[in-house]
């Protein structure tokens, strides 16, 4: 692999736009950057890529389950004429399946809980989805439950691509993730970082890479308390186990602080020019704690999302702003 370059191409030598005949053609094919100034104490010879999934069209990592899940369900007979597609979400899937559902044709009812970013709940109601809102005390799994109890009261009426269990998820990145990094990194990579939500992301892309160089570590990524601030991520021990998560399967688990990982996303936004969400912060730190403890390597770690659809939440307006007032000293607050 050619060494970074700084210097970005001119305009006349980047590839021509393409045409697509929707927005699900440009899913998938995400670029891969190199980590190349957040690395204090990494040696010269171990290399770090964050795979942009925020540059999937619904805007993140997502979309790849979303459109797989659907057109299985379609090739199936599964989703058919009249029905609603239906599923729980902590907000990126449920992006994803609202875009998905419009380009195929179907209406879309998702159960989010009520406490996620403003951003999400308007851009899934943008995509003309309906939303049921469940108690944001109970986080993901809240949602989980509310929408099993939706779906049994009226069955028939619905097709649920259900994420958690569904194994078409991680063979979404079984099929697209994978390859699309093994290619970028011409077979050089030696670890896989991901964040734990429904766990198809590791799953999937750790398979397929793990077939092609046994010798890969794929490593999960997941809060270190029941109690963070890392939309997206579960923490496994304090949650409803997805049935697609085979924890045996990976070669190592790494928790995150949420303290650290914002601390992440900041200079990440401030060092590298690149704006993203918490969890990418979390996988990021969990990547650059691999990178001090190797000689020699290829690292890639993948960005979920950017984080614009995250300025409305603590990341940027809680914890920031307590940073901000506690570096001038006479504003200190009393903990
Ligand atoms: C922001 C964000 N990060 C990470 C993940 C984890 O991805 P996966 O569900 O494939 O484990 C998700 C999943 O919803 C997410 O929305």
């Amino acid at each position: 692999m050619a060494s970074a370059s700084r210097t970005p191409a001119p305009p006349s030598a980047r590839p021509a736009s393409s045409r697509v005949q929707s927005m699900l053609d440009l899913v998938g094919n995400t670029p891969l950057i190199e980590i190349t100034r957040l690395r204090a104490g990494i040696p010269s010879r171990v290399r770090v890529f964050a795979k942009l999934e925020g540059f999937n069209p619904g805007g993140s990592v997502k979309d790849r389950p979303a459109v797989w899940m659907v057109r299985k369900g379609l090739e199936s007979g599964a989703l058919r004429e009249g029905k609603t597609i239906l599923d729980s979400t902590s907000g990126n899937t449920g992006i994803a399946l609202a875009l998905a559902g419009v380009v195929f044709g179907y209406p879309v009812h998702l159960v989010m809980p009520e406490n996620v970013s403003v951003e999400r709940k308007k851009i899934v109601c943008a995509y003309g989805a309906a939303v049921t809102f469940s108690s944001p005390l109970e986080g993901s799994d809240g949602a989980i439950r509310l929408c099993r109890k939706i779906l049994e009261e009226n069955p028939e009426r619905y097709f649920k691509p259900d994420q958690y269990f569904n194994p078409v998820n991680p063979l979404a990145h079984y099929e697209s993730t994978g390859p699309e990094i093994w290619t970028d990194t011409e077979g050089t990579i030696t670890h896989f970082v991901a964040g734990l939500g429904t766990g198809g992301t590791v799953m999937g892309t750790g398979r397929y890479l793990k077939e092609r160089n046994p010798k890969v570590h794929i490593i999960g990524v997941e809060p270190d308390d029941a109690w963070h601030g890392l939309e997206g991520l579960k923490h496994m021990a304090s949650s409803i186990v997805p049935g697609i998560y085979h924890e045996e399967e990976l070669d190592r688990k790494i928790n995150v602080a949420t303290d650290a990982a914002y601390e992440t996303v900041y200079r990440l936004g401030s060092e590298e020019g690149l704006v993203v969400g918490q969890s990418s912060g979390a996988a990021l730190v969990a990547a650059l704690q691999v990178a001090r403890e190797i000689d020699e390597g290829v690292i890639v770690v993948i960005f979920p999302d950017f984080g614009d659809r995250y300025l409305s939440t603590s990341l940027w307006i809680g914890w920031h702003d307590w940073q901000e007032r506690r570096s001038r000293p006479s504003t200190v607050p009393q903990r």
